[in-house]
């Protein structure tokens, strides 16, 4: 007798309750204790009606992922539904919390659907690289037509209880406590009133009104050539869906079957699961369970800039307290705009009412410019220019006015968080956090981790990001922390291929063709020219003389192309344009700057380019594993995939090296080592992996 799924007899009506936590997920023990009950209760013949539901938090939120991949164990999810579907006594699937996945598709299985004041359904097969391979795609179109029901499964968007109910996807919402009552309620009416077995296979109309219409289709995959670039599933949803219209029921399930499959075993699902367990694993740190948070109710922000707004938008959404800090009254009332500026955006875009958008700015935020206003936060957020002296004098001003217990924290972006916790008098109470920009928009915070800090800070600097709507990764402390410093290695392979003769824009579009939303150069463009070029001038006095210097972004900053804001960087933007146009100008100081070196141009393949940018990626990786500051592979495929646009259903670099294989990636390195032997210098770690014959995602943990 399977314990996860138990059979409750009330009176006439048997309760069939799921109970696998935390999200009562289809495995296999859950699949062959739904057929076994459903069976018994079939058979018993004092029984009239049953209900399905999920025990605990929420319905059956889905297949368990954590299968995908291993061989298939028997009894298939389709076989357990087409129990339900044929059982010839009424079965009604009682929901709560969400019922998602498999789980609303042995919904879907049922003969009737209710579902309590809250509960939420959806099918988001799509984020994670298959689709709905349990009759979800012949299903949903029965109910609700082909045209929603692309919408719904492309999207992969949860719907919420009323909302299914108006579009048809369930037959009543319920105002019960539980759903155990709210489904035996609904089995007392299917008995007395004698409903009949309203079985979603054989509703037809809405096919047929579909049928012959291929308009539906042919939007859909017009749309996916912009929104789903790349992606492999959202084409053969398309395809299921399709075939629930033209076959009858039988053949449209084979052949989602079949579709179902083609995704299973593409890389992409691959990819896409390892990034949503590695997004829930990356709050995980070792060393840290059990650690106590600090409570956050007012927050500090030091400098209103670009950084600063937005990472006081951000705390004031969450329903902090916040206080801005600035230099003068003039940069104050800047700031202080800038946050106004962004907060009327999402008024405008419906994301935040005027009504609360006011109450914010006059309850919630104020600023100063005297740091004794600061006297009782619990946290500060410094966030001025990035200069070390500029840094401390702030830091010691922080250190003599605030309380006892408040954290210190630094959005630098490069510098080092010791050497500022190391002036004041109580380093373990600093610590980094390293917003990205825009800060109220992306969604990674590393959470920078200095030689004294608490650990007690460090899980409040989670608690933060997850109150933020962030995902907090932890990283250590060096030139870059995680992110930055794998950013600087191999962006510098960009420029060395360029000066060797690929153009920037066969650069930008092979990167982009990898799935990156944009090229290098484009976003160098969008963040300033001039970003790097201060970047470089910082490390002019630590250059090693041995490393390559490509002067082209050099020449650009100095003749005053700065990028999107100044009208021309690598690329040329007409008024109002923020699509770059190609710029024969550019393409002529490349030439030039060759010229000087006497590099005779040679030309790259997109594919030599991709695989020179992710072998210096996934070098630098392993040595930022190696020297602890990432503690897991997977830390660092979270910050690549959340902070630079890594494409998620590649996992991230390392999920990337991985399948990849470590051994072609090494052969990669040492043959680009024969040419510049400074620049790669093969990690011991990634040796190390291929003479173990192991790979990256054994040492997550
Ligand atoms: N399988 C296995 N484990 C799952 C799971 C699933 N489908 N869904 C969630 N979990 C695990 C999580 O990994 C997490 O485990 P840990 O505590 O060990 O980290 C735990 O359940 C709780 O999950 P969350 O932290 O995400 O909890 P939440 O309350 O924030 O969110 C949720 C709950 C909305 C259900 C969210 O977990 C979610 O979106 N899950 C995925 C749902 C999904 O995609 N279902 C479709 C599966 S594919 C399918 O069903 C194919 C098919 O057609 C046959
Ligand atoms: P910015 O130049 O836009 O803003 C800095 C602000 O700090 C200015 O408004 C200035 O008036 C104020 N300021 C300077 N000295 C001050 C002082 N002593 N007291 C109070 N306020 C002071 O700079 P930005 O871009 O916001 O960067 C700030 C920090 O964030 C830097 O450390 C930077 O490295 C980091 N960062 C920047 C990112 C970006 O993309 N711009 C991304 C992540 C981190």
């Amino acid at each position: 007798m399977s314990e996860v799924v138990r059979l409750e007899r009330h009176g006439d009506i048997a309760a069939i309750v799921v109970d696998n936590p935390p999200v009562n997920a289809l495995g296999q023990a859950v699949r062959q204790g739904l057929k076994e009950r459903l069976n018994e209760a079939a058979n018993d013949d004092a029984v009239r009606a049953i209900v399905i539901l999920g025990a605990e938090r929420t319905f059956i939120a889905g297949a368990d992922i954590r299968e995908f991949g291993k061989p298939p164990q028997p009894p298939s999810l389709p076989e357990v539904i087409e129990d339900m579907d044929a059982c010839p006594k009424p079965v009604i699937a009682a929901l709560h919390g969400t019922a998602l996945g498999g789980g609303f598709e042995v919904a879907l299985g049922c003969h009737y659907r209710v579902a309590l004041d809250g509960a939420k359904v959806g099918l988001p097969e799509v984020k994670l690289g298959i689709l709905p391979g349990a009759g979800g795609t012949q299903r949903t179109p029965r109910l609700i037509g082909a045209a929603k029901a692309l919408d719904m499964i492309l999207s992969g968007d949860f719907v919420a209880a009323e909302k299914a109910l108006s579009l048809g996807l369930i037959d009543e919402v319920s105002k019960a406590e539980t759903p155990l009552e709210a489904g035996l309620a609904f089995a007392r009416k299917a008995i007395d009133e004698a409903y009949p077995l309203r079985r979603v296979r054989d509703l037809e109309d809405e096919i047929l009104a579909d049928r012959g219409k291929s308009d539906v289709f042919d939007d859909a995959r017009g749309k996916l050539k912009k929104t789903a670039r790349g992606l492999f599933s959202p084409h053969k949803i398309v395809d299921a869906v399709q075939a629930a219209v033209e076959l009858p029921f039988d053949d449209g399930i084979k052949r989602e079957r079949e579709l179902f499959q083609e995704c299973v075993e593409s890389p992409q699902r691959a990819g896409l699961i390892h990034a949503f367990f590695s997004e829930r694993q990356v709050g995980k740190v070792p060393g840290l369970k059990g650690a106590a948070r600090r409570p956050l109710i007012s927050a500090g922000v030091v400098g209103g800039g670009t950084m600063g707004a937005g990472i006081a938008v951000s705390m004031l959404l969450s329903g902090l307290q916040v206080i801005m800090i600035e230099r003068d009254e003039e940069s104050l009332a800047r700031g202080k705009a800038t946050v106004d500026k962004i907060l009327e955006a999402s008024v405008k875009r419906g994301k935040l009412t005027a009504g609360s958008k006011a109450a914010v700015m006059t309850e919630s935020f104020s600023g100063s410019t005297d740091y004794a206003a600061l006297s009782d936060v619990d946290i500060v957020v410094e966030a001025v220019f990035e200069d070390m002296e500029v840094k401390k004098g702030v830091f010691a001003q922080l250190d003599a006015v605030l309380k006892a217990g408040a954290i210190l924290a630094t959005n630098t972006s490069y510098l080092d968080v010791d050497a500022l916790a190391a002036g004041t008098s109580r380093p373990s109470d600093v610590i980094g956090l390293h917003f990205f920009s825009p800060a109220h928009v992306m969604k990674l915070l590393e959470i920078v981790v200095g030689d004294q800090t608490a650990p007690e800070v460090v899980a409040t600097g989670f608690a933060l990001a997850k109150r933020l709507g962030k995902v907090g990764v932890r990283a250590g402390v060096c030139d870059g922390f995680i992110g930055n410093r794998i950013l600087a290695t191999y962006r510098k392979q960009i420029d060395y291929m360029v000066e060797d003769g690929a153009s920037p824009y066969e650069v930008d579009d092979a990167i982009r063709a990898f799935g990156f939303p944009m090229g290098p150069f484009q976003v160098s463009d969008l963040a300033g020219v001039d970003i790097g070029w201060m970047t470089r001038r910082r490390l002019d006095a630590t250059r090693d003389p041995r490393e390559r210097y490509v002067e082209v972004a050099d020449r650009l900053y100095e003749a005053g192309r700065m990028g999107q804001k100044s009208g021309a960087g690598w690329y040329l933007y007409s008024e109002g344009n923020r699509r770059g146009a190609k710029d024969p100008v550019v393409e002529n100081i490349v030439v030039q700057e060759r010229a000087k070196k006497d590099i005779e141009p040679k030309s790259f393949t997109p594919e030599q380019i991709q695989r020179r940018y992710l072998a210096a990626m996934i070098n630098e990786a392993a040595k930022v594993l190696e020297e602890g500051i990432a503690l897991r592979p997977l830390d660092i495929d979270v910050t690549l995939l959340y902070g630079y646009g890594f494409p998620r259903w590649r996992g991230g670099p390392m999920k990337y090296a991985d399948m990849v294989g470590l051994d072609q990636i090494l052969a990669d390195i040492r043959s680009y080592a024969e040419e510049d032997a400074f620049a790669w210098q093969p990690a011991k770690l990634l040796v190390d992996l291929v003479e173990r014959g192991e790979n990256f995602e054994s040492l997550n943990k």
